[in-house]
């Protein structure tokens, strides 16, 4: 399965599925392999090809039944109403939003995440860590989902090093997995913002690994919505272990970003776009596809000036 999820791997695998007369998928997989079973199940079940299926919330019934077993910890798939699927002919990542696409069972088994490399335990917590953090800070979020993001953002703060020192620290590694699944269940309520949005855009231009451009973004979009989720970003950094009792508000919630930062840089995270072979002349393009991301709808701080987004952009690279 290729990294990037698109029409064209959902409409193979749904030609294969029907050639078989399969009636029930089982995805094994991180996010880009579950991602594609969510847009099969729709598929399948509703004929046609991935492209006629890219809606939000119009669903009327259970789709085709799909297990999934992530061998990731980060995307959150496994618990989200949401598959993202590049569109080549768009230039663009595009998505099924729907309760339909759920996937019906998910299995957690920290021994299937044990074998992924450093680069991608590291970046794909970064994915979850931005699940967390993006829902705490969202216009959508509530006192429930809060709970789940910063219970999400404490495991990883604390087994994220663990896991990457020793790959094979079972704790860590399921601890890390229930990361990923809080911060999915938050974001399915919350909705996620500014830094999934311009993370799309990256993925989509350059490639880059989902989480690795959501870590390199998110320090950035929480310094800028700092004074419009001072509070919640207060609890982020409480939760980062960042001690707050001689700081003053804006500077504890500021502090939140920093932790962010150097927890990236404790376990090998790149912190800047130029490092990941990313081209500093686009960024102005690519602050407009961003504004149009679905995710920047929910961001603390309005989202309406492409200007104020490529400099973000800019501090990142
Ligand atoms: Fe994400």
């Amino acid at each position: 399965m290729p990294p990037d999820p698109d029409l064209e791997a959902v409409d193979a695998a749904a030609d294969y599925a029907r050639s078989i007369g399969a009636d029930g998928l089982l995805s094994v997989g991180g996010g880009s392999v579950i991602d594609t079973g969510k847009g099969v199940a729709v598929t399948l079940k509703n004929g046609g090809r991935a492209n006629d299926h890219l809606n939000l919330l119009t669903l009327t019934a259970p789709q085709t039944p799909h297990v999934v077993i992530p061998t990731t910890a980060g995307t959150g798939s496994e618990v989200t109403n949401i598959a993202v699927l590049t569109s080549h002919s768009a230039g663009r990542k595009l998505f099924i939003a729907d309760k339909f696409i759920t996937p019906n069972a998910a299995i957690l088994d920290p021994r299937f995440t044990m074998s992924l490399p450093k680069r991608m335990t590291v970046a794909t917590a970064m994915d979850a860590m931005t699940h967390a953090v993006e829902a705490m800070t969202s216009i959508m979020s509530n006192r429930i989902c809060d709970a789940q993001a910063l219970q999400a953002i404490r495991l990883i703060t604390d087994n994220l090093p663990v896991a990457v020192a020793d790959g094979k620290n079972e704790k860590a590694r399921l601890n890390l997995q229930i990361a990923a699944t809080l911060a999915g269940w938050a974001f399915t309520m919350a909705q996620v913002g500014l830094a999934h949005a311009m993370a799309h855009t990256l993925g989509t231009l350059f490639h880059l690994p989902h989480g690795e451009a959501c870590g390199i973004i998110l320090p950035k979009v929480m310094r800028y919505n700092v004074d419009h989720a001072t509070d919640a970003l207060i609890q982020v950094a409480k939760a980062l272990n960042v001690n707050t009792a001689s700081l003053s508000d804006r500077d504890a919630a500021l502090a939140a970003a920093d932790a962010v930062e150097a927890l990236m840089k404790k376990v090998g995270h790149p912190v800047q776009l130029r490092e990941v072979g990313v081209k500093e002349d686009v960024l102005d393009m690519a602050a407009f596809h961003a504004i149009c991301d679905t995710a920047a709808i929910f961001n603390a701080r309005p989202v309406n000036d492409p200007g104020e987004v490529a400099a973000l952009y800019k501090q990142a690279y």
